[in-house]
């Protein structure tokens, strides 16, 4: 018998692009249901991830500052301080002096494995199995490559529907015209887009699409799904989607946007207008939809399967297929 056992929390998630991040405040974020903060000590220049409680009271660690003398990580609370790897280095209150020396590893807080690359901070979210992350390869994109004469642009944002949702959405070429008719798409330019699974196990879930453009999409579980199209020649244009479970009904969306031709007006082009001009409301043109979708979808349910719920009579829908197979085993 095959392994079906799949541990959401021993794989590399994305927690946001490092140009998003301030390095002179922590931050809270949540990710799989856990709360955790991302700083960075004055002494690294690498951001660290920790649960975010402090071991003294349990206060929100995301709400502390990081401390212009020692430039550790103090709990807003009381006062204690943190190290880069997560030791106590300060009790404000302790009368003998000796106490943070002689219990360190008594008062430290759990630090998480992190990674920095191609231009995203990673977690591993099992503090107990860092053996098994630093032996896991990031499931970094091969178009976010600049020697291979990419260049591209990123964003992350919050998302008021289920990472399952996302996923499946993301998964969903088609609804392109319609959803983002005048943003991404045109309705009346929309025809069938023939999908041919060409793998599909419970590690990858590859497609390919020839009507147009010709297409590959790719899903690494959990959270990678990425689109490569040729648009001729050797000019590619991609789409990479890191879709992360935040909380049941919240998901996040890292993403970026390479492609390997008009390098020089990407330099033009600040990076907020693409956010206004096109990411948010590509996002915002999806939001009701799967909102509304994923609530009658969670309703039915408990009284019938996605297979009879959902009609999916084209091959448009056939990684929709594939991915609510993957999540049933
Ligand atoms: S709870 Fe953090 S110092 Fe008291
Ligand atoms: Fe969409």
């Amino acid at each position: 018998m095959p392994d079906l056992t799949f541990n959401f929390f021993q794989h590399w998630y994305p927690i946001s692009p490092i140009e998003d991040l301030d390095p002179a405040r922590p931050t809270s974020v949540v990710l799989l249901g856990q709360r955790v903060v991302v700083w960075q000590s004055r002494s690294s220049n690498r951001y660290c991830v920790f649960r975010d409680q402090c071991p003294h009271r349990l206060a929100p660690l995301g709400e502390g500052r990081v401390d212009e003398k020692t430039g550790h990580l103090m709990c807003s609370y009381h006062g204690w301080q943190f190290d880069a790897q997560g030791v106590c280095t300060q009790i404000p209150q302790a009368e003998d002096p000796d106490l943070v020396t002689k219990n360190r590893e008594h008062y430290c807080v759990t630090a998480l494995p992190t990674q920095e690359a191609n231009g995203l901070l990673w977690v591993w979210l099992d503090a107990d199995s860092a053996a098994i992350a630093h032996a896991q390869p990031l499931p970094l994109s091969p178009q976010i490559d600049a020697s291979r004469g990419f260049v591209w642009s990123s964003m992350v944002r919050d998302l008021e529907y289920d990472w399952q949702t996302l996923v499946e959405n993301v998964a969903d070429p088609a609804h392109v015209p319609f959803a983002h008719h005048g943003v991404q798409g045109n309705r009346d330019r929309a025809k069938p887009l023939p999908l041919q699974i060409v793998e599909s196990t419970q590690e990858r879930i590859e497609a390919i699409s020839e009507g147009g453009f010709k297409t590959h999409i790719t899903f690494t579980p959990p959270c990678h799904l990425e689109y490569a199209i040729s648009l001729g020649g050797d000019r590619q244009v991609g789409l990479v989607t890191y879709c992360i479970p935040v909380s049941p009904g919240k998901s996040r969306i890292v993403a970026q946007f390479p492609r390997n031709f008009a390098q020089q007006l990407h330099r033009w082009t600040p990076r907020w207008w693409n956010h206004l001009a096109v990411r948010n409301s590509v996002l915002d043109g999806d939001m009701i939809l799967l909102h509304y979708q994923e609530r009658e979808l969670q309703q039915r349910s408990q009284t019938q399967s996605w297979k009879t719920a959902y009609k999916l009579p084209t091959s448009a829908d056939r990684l929709v297929i594939e991915f609510r197979r993957w999540i049933d085993q």
